[in-house]
């Protein structure tokens, strides 16, 4: 059985509720998942997953959240070789350049992009929410 983790932070709930999603979906799928804000996670606990979802809104112009989910992934990148890595998050403006960036940092550092960048438009409607879960689904 894969171990997930989904780790994401949030401003306004957006993406935390693009992460229970996701994490629900991996977990009908038969993976242990984890839930975690970034707040509450170590990057030293990575190396315990096979499989990392990160998930931050579009922030800033066009980057992850900066205060805690930038310094977290900054310092993760050294843990991502072969890892099987995702990234999701909720934007509204942009044209998804943030989530782009974001997996290709993912792929500089060595990691396996386990699914393909997922973005919602602000709070995840339903159809987004069925995505959402089945794109947890395939983080195995
Ligand atoms: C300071 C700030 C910067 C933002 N920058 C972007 C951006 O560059 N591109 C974009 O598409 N949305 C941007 N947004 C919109 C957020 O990504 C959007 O509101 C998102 O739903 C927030 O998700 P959250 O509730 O998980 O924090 C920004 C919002 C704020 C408050």
């Amino acid at each position: 059985m894969a171990k997930v983790l989904v780790v994401y932070v949030t401003t306004t709930g957006n993406t935390e509720k693009m992460a229970g999603a996701i994490a629900e979906g991996a977990k009908g799928a038969g993976a242990d998942v984890t839930l975690k804000a970034v707040s509450d996670a170590s990057v030293a606990e990575l190396a315990g997953y096979d499989v990392i979802a990160f998930g931050s809104p579009a922030m800033g112009s066009e980057v992850i959240e900066e205060g805690e989910m930038e310094p977290f992934f900054s310092e993760a990148v050294a843990s991502l070789s072969g890892k099987k890595v995702a990234v999701f998050g909720s934007y509204d403006w942009g044209d998804g350049e943030w989530l782009r960036t974001w997996e290709e940092r993912c792929k500089e550092a060595g990691a396996v992009i386990a699914a393909e960048g997922l973005k919602a438009h602000l709070e995840p409607d339903d159809d987004a929410i069925a995505e959402c879960k089945a794109w947890g689904a395939k983080l195995n």
